[in-house]
Order: C-alpha cells, then sequence, then structure tokens
C-alpha cells in the first residue's frame, strides 16, 4: 500500500491523526484541570486549617481579657507574637481590625501585598476568601504564581477583631503535575499513532478498497461492455453507485444504438439524394441530346443528299476511271462529315465516367462548340473565341464540364434566337473569354489564381426579378418542350462541387455575361 501525497488515502491518515490527536488533547487538559481542582482543595482545605487554628489559638487566648487585645504594645499580644514567631510559619499576614498589619512573617515585598490585601477584602466581607489562577498543569507555559492565598476574619465574642491571611506554595505539587504530564503527552502521541493506524486500516478496508475497485475497473472498462461496476448487489452506497453508473451506462448504450441507426439512415438518405441528383444531371444532358438530334438530323440531311447523287452518278456505266475515284472520294469526305456529326453527338450523350482529372479548358470550349457547330442555330451567329488565360488547366470531369458550357451557349443561342427581337445590334454577337484572375483568399491562405470563362451574348439580357430565379430548378421562361428548366441548376451545381461558381450579369436589352469560374 503506497501512500502519495495527494491520495484519498494520505487525506483520511492526515484527517485521522488531527482528530485522535484533538480528541485526546482536549481530554487531557479537562482530566488535568479537574486533577488541579482536587489538589488544589486539599490545600486549600489545609490552608484553612492553619486559620482556623490561628484562630482558635487567639481567642482561647483572649479569655478574660478586656482591654484591646490586639494592639501591638498590649501583654496579650506580645505573647501571641511568641507563639505565631515560629520559623515553622512562613507565609502569615495578620491585620487589626483597622487593616494594620500587625503580624507578618518573613516574605517578599509583592507576597505582602497580595496578602494583605486578600485579608483586608476578607475583613470587609466577613468572608474566607481564596485566591489562585494559574495554568501551571502544562510542562511548556510559563508558571507565574505558584500560590494559594486564602484570607479569613478573626471574629471573638461576635467581634470581629481582624483578619488573617496565609499563602500556600504550590510549586511543588505543580511540579509533579508537570512531570506527569510529560509523560501523559508522550502515550497520547504513542495512542494517536496507535488508533490512527489502526482507525486506517479498517477505513481502508471498508472505503478506500472498494474505491480502488472501482478505479480499477473504470480504467480497464471497455467500449462496449454494458456493466462498468459489479458492486450492484451491495446495499450501500457503493451498490448505489454502482447501480446509478450502470444504468446511465446503459441509456448511453441505446443513444449510441439509437444515434447509430441515425447516422445510417442518414446515410442511406445522402446516398439516395446523391444518385437523384446524379439522375437529374443526366436527364438534363438527355434533355440537351434531344434538341442537339433534331440540329444533327436536319444538318446530315445535306450530306446524305450529296450522297445520294454521287451515287447515282456511280450507277452511270460511262464514267471514265478517274471520273468515278473522284466520284467516291467525295462520297468518303462527306459520309465522313456525317459520322463526324453523329460522334460528337454520341460521344457527349454517353453516359460520364465521373472521372476527375486535369483537363484543358480551352479544349473543352473547342468541343463544346463543335458539337454546336452543325445546329441551326449557330448558324447566324457570330461567335468570338477569346482564351487570354495563360495556364488554362483544371481538375473537372471533362464530360461534365462540357455539360456546363453546352447549357450556357445554348441559352445564349435560344436568347437570341430570331423571335426574341429586342436586340441592341442586328448581328448576333456571341464570345467567350477565359483569363486569369487571382482572388485574394480569406484568412491567411493569400491569393489563388482561377480560371474565368466570360460567355457573352448581346441578347434581350434577364430581369432583376428573373435573375433572382434562374438558378431554380425547373425555372424557365422558354415554351413547353424547349426547355426543362434545369440547365443552369445542374450546371451550377457541378461547378461548384468542383469548387468554382456561377456569376451572372444581365443588361435588359444589351445582353448576359455567364461567368464560370473554376478554381
Ligand atoms: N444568356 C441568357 N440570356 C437570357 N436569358 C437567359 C440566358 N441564360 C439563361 N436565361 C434564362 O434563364 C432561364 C433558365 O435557364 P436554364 O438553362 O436553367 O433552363 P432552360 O434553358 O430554360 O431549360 P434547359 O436548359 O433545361 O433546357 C431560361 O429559361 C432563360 O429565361
Ligand atoms: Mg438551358
Amino acid at each position: 500500500m503506497k501512500l502519495s501525497a495527494y491520495s484519498l488515502k494520505t487525506g483520511i491518515f492526515a484527517t485521522l491523526v488531527f482528530v485522535l490527536l484533538l480528541a485526546m488533547l482536549l481530554l487531557d487538559i479537562v482530566m488535568i484541570k479537574m486533577a488541579e481542582q482536587d489538589m488544589v482543595n486539599a490545600e486549600k482545605k489545609k490552608g484553612i486549617l492553619l486559620l482556623r487554628t490561628i484562630e482558635q489559638t487567639m481567642v482561647t487566648s483572649l479569655k478574660g481579657h478586656t482591654e484591646n487585645v490586639l494592639d501591638t504594645a498590649s501583654p496579650f499580644f506580645q505573647g501571641l507574637h511568641q507563639v505565631l514567631d515560629t520559623k515553622s510559619l512562613s507565609g502569615v499576614l495578620l491585620i487589626n481590625d483597622s487593616g494594620g498589619t500587625i503580624f507578618e512573617t518573613q516574605m517578599g515585598e509583592g507576597h505582602r501585598r497580595a496578602l494583605s490585601a486578600l485579608a483586608v477584602q476578607s475583613l470587609r466581607t466577613q468572608k474566607d476568601l481564596s485566591d489562585l489562577s494559574t495554568w501551571g498543569v502544562f510542562p511548556f507555559l510559563p508558571l507565574k504564581r505558584g500560590y494559594l492565598l486564602l484570607a479569613s476574619p478573626i471574629v471573638y465574642d461576635k467581634r470581629v477583631l481582624g483578619a488573617a491571611s496565609v499563602q500556600i506554595p504550590l510549586r511543588g505539587m505543580y511540579s509533579t503535575i508537570r512531570q506527569s504530564q510529560k509523560v501523559v503527552l508522550f502515550y497520547i502521541l504513542l495512542n494517536t499513532l496507535f488508533l490512527a493506524l489502526f482507525g486506517f486500516y479498517l477505513l481502508y478496508r471498508s472505503i478506500i478498497r472498494p474505491i480502488n475497485r472501482l478505479v480499477r475497473r473504470a480504467e480497464e472498462f471497455k467500449e462496449g461492455e454494458t456493466f462498468l461496476l459489479s458492486s450492484e448487489t451491495r446495499h450501500n452506497e457503493f451498490g448505489k453507485l454502482s447501480r446509478a453508473v450502470n444504468m446511465t451506462l446503459r441509456g448511453l448504450e441505446d443513444s449510441k444504438a439509437e444515434l447509430r441507426e441515425s447516422i445510417e439512415s442518414l446515410e442511406n438518405t445522402n446516398r439516395e439524394l446523391r444518385q437523384a441528383q446524379e439522375e437529374i444531371v443526366r436527364s438534363e444532358k438527355l434533355a440537351s441530346v434531344g434538341r442537339l438530334a433534331s440540329g444533327v438530323a436536319h444538318e446530315i440531311g445535306n450530306p446524305i443528299g450529296i450522297v445520294l447523287g454521287y451515287l447515282d452518278l456511280l450507277k452511270g456505266s460511262d464514267l471514265k476511271k478517274r471520273e468515278r475515284a473522284d466520284f467516291i472520294a467525295r462520297i468518303e469526305k462527306e459520309i465522313d462529315r456525317i459520322n463526324r456529326t453523329i460522334g460528337n453527338l454520341l460521344d457527349f450523350s454517353r453516359p460520364s465516367k465521373g472521372e476527375v482529372k486535369a483537363v484543358s479548358v480551352h479544349q473543352i470550349i473547342a468541343d463544346t462548340l463543335e458539337i454546336l457547330k452543325p445546329q441551326p442555330m449557330m448558324m447566324d451567329i457570330d461567335v468570338v473565341v477569346d482564351h487570354q488565360a495563360a495556364q488554362d488547366t483544371v481538375l473537372a470531369d471533362p464530360d461534365k464540364l462540357k455539360q456546363v458550357f453546352l447549357n450556357i451557349v445554348m441559352n445564349a443561342l435560344d436568347a437570341m434566337a430570331p423571335n426574341h427581337t429586342k436586340r441592341a445590334s442586328d448581328t448576333k454577337q456571341f464570345s467567350i473569354i477565359t483569363s486569369l484572375v487571382s482572388e485574394s483568399g480569406s484568412g491567411t491562405s493569400g491569393s489563388t489564381t482561377r480560371v474565368h470563362v466570360d460567355c457573352v451574348d448581346n441578347g434581350p439580357g434577364i430581369s432583376a426579378e428573373d435573375l433572382s430565379r434562374i438558378f431554380d430548378p425547373f425555372y424557365t421562361t422558354k415554351e413547353p418542350g424547349k426547355g426543362t428548366g434545369l440547365g443552369l441548376s445542374v450546371s451550377l451545381r457541378i461547378v461548384e462541387d468542383m469548387g468554382g461558381d456561377i456569376k451572372v450579369r444581365s443588361d435588359v436589352g444589351k445582353g448576359t455575361t455567364m461567368t464560370v469560374i473554376l478554381p
């Protein structure tokens, strides 16, 4: 069993020692003061006996005398003086009825004054008086007055003749008490130590050991166990504590299980939400593909017509070998054109692989415009591409990024379509300008460089009211069948997932600028 400075054991042991020592000292004080009282009383009795003897002696010898017996010059007093003035008496003082000292044994001035004062008081009150106040019983305190003073009036024939006082030395008594006190104090210390050790052993068994067991159990307790404390069956406070802790623990386990279930169901919901979002992205893409497909169908009509024409010519038998080769080459060229047009669309319509990699933004823009090139709505548009960004590599899923640009360009083309007449100039202009922009980052991250892609059209613009809603899902101003209203909301989600953003600026009647910001 180790005792460390701040442990419960040390605290209990120190408290025991302190309380026991205090109790024993208090008991000792009471006992010793009672013993002192008894011994002083015994001394007092002796002193009173002496006073009575003096009084008796005087009173007996007074019988038959009528003169002022206590006059120092009277023969009676002379006789009395000889009786009292023996070497065996010390510390005796007599006063007459007017307070004058008529007899005293040899003593110091201080003692004499104290004795005389007590005798005068006794004369005045006509009572036996005593005077003692000291704490001389304790070995290490100074003993100021080692004397007991007693005084008593001398009465003869109902007449107070004077008073006598004696002084009884108590030094001997006190030195005996003090000596025995030293022994008592030694035993007090010894007993305290012994009792403290014994008490500590009992407390250790009933309190400290169970607590230590609880501490050890708590330290060894592993998550997932239902019982922390095993002393549930006891009927004392430890049993109550065990029951309470175990109950709390069981409650915690239940809450944890509930929490786990909630987390699981949240994760499921989250997964389903992500799937639904992916579904929306795909639907939006297919909607675009649908719109593009009709453009493509229209576009490949021309080359198919040309191919059919050449095939007709080839059927003729009077063709020269060189002409035949030329027609075949032309047919190949047209078929190649058809192939490329369909290929681009097919390429775009394939589900995204969901692969994030370093891609060139300029290349993505070029691919997007390539898909749109055969579309009839591109025919009368003046498209300007200005790649100003010196560094255009971003981390992205290329298919999704293409989907974003395709939607933004198609929105611009729709806006500039012939039924929108409120245009600033007659030529329909659409420009894509890329640039590198340094943004001072918040906090300590310093500045970051981002690729900005400004898509500018000179269409009718967007009213302030619409501007706040164009990123809402299913918000469209287009007639049914022409737009689902998902384009911008899906685009924003794709770009935000990459850590980027889409900003829009628009002047009604002048045009719109959509800025795609890519990290
Ligand atoms: N460049 C633009 N000029 C004017 N209005 C625009 C422009 N871009 C978007 N808008 C407006 O924002 C609305 C929402 O666009 P969004 O791309 O989300 O849906 P949509 O084009 O209507 O349909 P979807 O893209 O699903 O076919 C459009 O209906 C249109 O009113
Ligand atoms: Mg759109």
